[in-house]
C-alpha cells in the first residue's frame, strides 16, 4: 500500500529508495486505516457557502479564456472581457495603479533600492518610505496583531479630517482587506442558532456568505430599485417584523454605502434614521464604506461616512466601518490591505477583537502599507503631487463616463432598465426575459437570468454575474456588470447585438 505522498515528502528518502525498503508493520496498519476524506465528514457550513462573483460563469470564463490559445479555437470572439469582478488591475481590465502607492511599495520591500537608484523616486516617496521604516522595520516582521500603531494613528487622522469629529487609533483594526473585518464582525455577532443579521438584497454575496460559514441567519430587506434601489425604513422593519415572527433575533444592520451592486447612494437624512431605527431595535451597524471615493457625480451624491452621521447626532448605537485599498482609485485588491473602525464599543468588546485577531498574528504588512499610501496621499506642493492627481483624476473620469454611457446604452434596448449610478463600480440592469427564454432556462436547468448570462459568455466572451448571485426579488431578472473595462464602444456594442438577437429568438416579455 502506498504510504501517501505526505509521508514520502517527510521523510528525507527519494520515493524509488523508499520502495525498495520493506516497510515497519506499524506502518503498514496505520497506512491500512487512513481515514478517506469525503463531503459527508466535513463541516456542512462549508458546502452552504455560495460566492456568484466567482462562480459558474466566472468559472467558464476561465476554460473559455484558455481555448483562446489554442489557434483554431473555433469561438466567436477573441477575448473574454471580465465584466464579472470589481477587481480594477485584472488583466484586461489593466487600471494602471497609482505610481506613488507603487513608489513606497517597492521602497519598502527594498530600502537599499533608493541608493542604488539615486534621483529615481521623489522626494517625497523616499521620506515617506523612510518614516515608514522607521516606525515598521522590515516588511518581512509580524506587526501588532491590530496593524501597525503608527498607520493606525494615520487612518485615525484621516477619519478625523474627512468627518470632522474624533476617532481612536486604538478602536482601529487594519485588516486583510475589508472582507477579513465583516467575517470576523459577523462571526462576533452571531451568538446562538437564532441569530440575525439584516442584509440588504440585492447585496454583495460575503455577507450571505459569511452568515453561512457562522451559522447566523440572513435576514433580507430590499432596496427600492424604483426609486434608484434607496434604502426605506419601511422594508427594513417589515423584514424585522418577519425575522420575529421566525424566532430569529436581529443583531446587526448591514449597509453597503455606496451599494454593491447597485451603485446607490445613501442621502444624509435616511442615514440618520436608519441610526435612529438600529437605536429603536438595539442592532449593531455595519457600515460597508469600501466605495466610498468611488463617486461619479459628487456634487449632487456626495458622500457622508456613517462615523460622521452617529458622532453627529451623539448616538450611542455601535458601529463598525469598513474601508478596503481594493476599490477607490487604488485598485490594490492583490495587496489584501484595509481596516474597520468600532465607534461605541465597550472596551472589554474591542480587547476581545483584538484576541482574535492575535490568533491570525497580523495582516499583511504589505496591505498595511497600501492603507498608509491611500489614506496620506501626496499633498499640494509635494513632488508626487501633480502625477497622483492626474492619475487619480483620470480613473474617476473614466468611471464616471463609462457609468453614464453603459446605462444610456442599457436603458435604450428593449426590456432593459438600468438605474444610472452614481457611485461604486457597477451597474445592475433589471432585464425581462419572456415565457419562452424562461422555459429554454427551465429545460436547460437553468436559473433564467443565468441561462442569459451563460448565452452572453457564449456568444460575445463578456462575463457578467446573474442577479440570483445578489438576490433580487421573485420574478425579476436582473445581472452585475462593471464598469472597469476599457474598450467602451466595442464592449457594448456586442452586448447590444447579443441583446437584440437574443430578444428575436424569444420575444419580449
Ligand atoms: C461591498 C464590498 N465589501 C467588501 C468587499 C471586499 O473587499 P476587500 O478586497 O477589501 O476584501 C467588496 C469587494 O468587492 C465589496 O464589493
Amino acid at each position: 500500500m502506498n504510504p501517501g505522498p505526505a509521508l514520502i515528502r517527510g521523510s528525507c528518502l527519494q520515493p524509488g529508495v523508499l520502495a525498495s525498503i520493506k516497510r515497519p508493520s506499524a506502518l503498514r496498519s496505520i497506512s491500512s486505516h487512513m481515514p478517506q476524506i469525503s463531503m459527508d465528514a466535513l463541516n456542512p457550513t462549508f458546502e452552504k457557502v455560495q460566492y456568484a462573483v466567482r462562480g459558474e460563469l466566472a468559472i467558464k470564463a476561465e476554460v473559455l479564456r484558455d481555448k483562446l490559445k489554442e489557434p483554431n479555437h473555433g469561438l466567436p470572439f477573441n477575448k473574454v472581457i471580465s465584466s464579472n469582478i470589481g477587481n480594477p488591475q485584472q488583466k484586461g481590465l489593466d487600471q494602471p495603479p497609482i505610481t506613488f502607492t507603487r513608489q513606497v511599495a517597492a521602497l519598502m520591500e527594498w530600502p537599499e533600492l533608493a541608493n542604488l537608484a539615486p534621483g529615481v523616486f521623489p522626494k517625497d516617496v523616499v521620506e515617506r518610505a523612510k518614516e515608514l521604516s522607521e516606525e515598521i522595520g522590515s516588511v518581512g516582521a509580524y506587526s501588532h496583531s491590530q496593524g501597525v500603531p503608527f498607520i493606525r494613528k494615520n487612518v485615525a487622522k484621516f477619519i478625523e479630517e474627512r468627518d470632522g469629529y474624533p476617532s481612536d487609533p486604538n478602536h482601529i483594526f487594519l485588516t486583510g482587506g475589508a472582507s477579513a473585518g465583516v467575517s470576523l464582525l459577523i462571526n462576533m455577532l452571531i451568538s446562538s442558532p437564532h441569530s440575525g443579521i439584516l442584509i440588504p438584497i440585492p447585496q454583495y454575496p460575503l455577507y450571505t456568505a459569511s452568515l453561512a460559514q457562522h451559522q447566523g441567519r440572513p435576514i433580507p430587506y430590499y432596496l427600492d430599485e424604483a426609486n434608484g434601489w434607496s434604502t426605506s425604513i419601511d422594508s427594513i422593519e417589515e423584514a424585522l417584523e418577519k425575522a420575529r415572527e421566525d424566532g430569529t433575533v436581529a443583531r446587526g444592520l448591514v449597509i453597503i454605502n455606496p451599494g454593491n451592486p447597485t451603485g446607490a447612494l445613501l442621502d444624509e437624512s435616511t442615514q440618520e434614521k436608519l441610526v435612529q431605527l438600529c437605536e429603536k431595535h438595539n442592532l449593531v451597524l455595519l457600515a460597508d464604506e469600501v466605495y466610498q471615493n468611488n463617486l461619479h457625480r459628487p456634487e449632487s451624491h456626495p458622500f457622508t461616512s456613517f462615523k460622521k452621521i452617529v458622532s453627529k447626532l451623539e448616538s450611542p448605537v455601535p458601529l463598525v466601518s469598513f474601508h478596503s485599498i481594493s476599490k477607490g482609485v487604488s485598485g490594490e485588491c492583490g495587496r489584501r490591505g484595509g481596516y474597520f473602525e468600532c465607534t461605541n464599543f465597550p472596551e472589554d468588546v474591542v480587547a476581545l477583537l483584538y484576541k482574535m485577531v492575535s490568533v491570525a498574528l497580523c495582516p499583511p504588512l504589505s496591505g498595511q502599507i497600501g492603507v498608509d499610501s491611500m489614506i496620506r496621499p501626496p499633498k499640494p506642493g509635494q513632488e508626487s503631487y501633480e502625477l497622483w492627481k492626474k492619475e487619480t483624476d483620470t480613473i474617476h473620469a473614466a468611471l464616471a463616463s463609462r457609468t453614464q454611457s453603459m446605462s444610456k446604452r442599457l436603458n435604450a434596448l428593449p426590456g432593459v432598465s438600468c438605474v444610472d449610478s452614481p457611485g461604486a463600480l457597477y451597474l445592475y440592469p433589471q432585464i425581462k426575459l419572456s415565457e419562452k427564454a424562461r422555459e429554454a432556462a427551465k429545460a436547460a436547468g437553468k436559473e433564467p437570468d443565468a441561462f442569459y448570462a451563460l448565452a452572453l459568455l457564449d456568444q460575445t466572451g463578456i462575463c457578467v454575474v446573474p442577479g440570483s448571485g445578489f438576490g433580487q426579488k421573485e420574478g425579476e431578472w436582473h445581472y452585475r456588470l462593471t464598469c472597469l473595462c476599457p474598450g467602451v464602444d466595442e464592449y457594448v456594442g456586442k452586448l447590444e447585438r447579443f441583446h437584440l438577437q437574443w430578444v428575436e429568438k424569444y420575444g419580449e416579455e
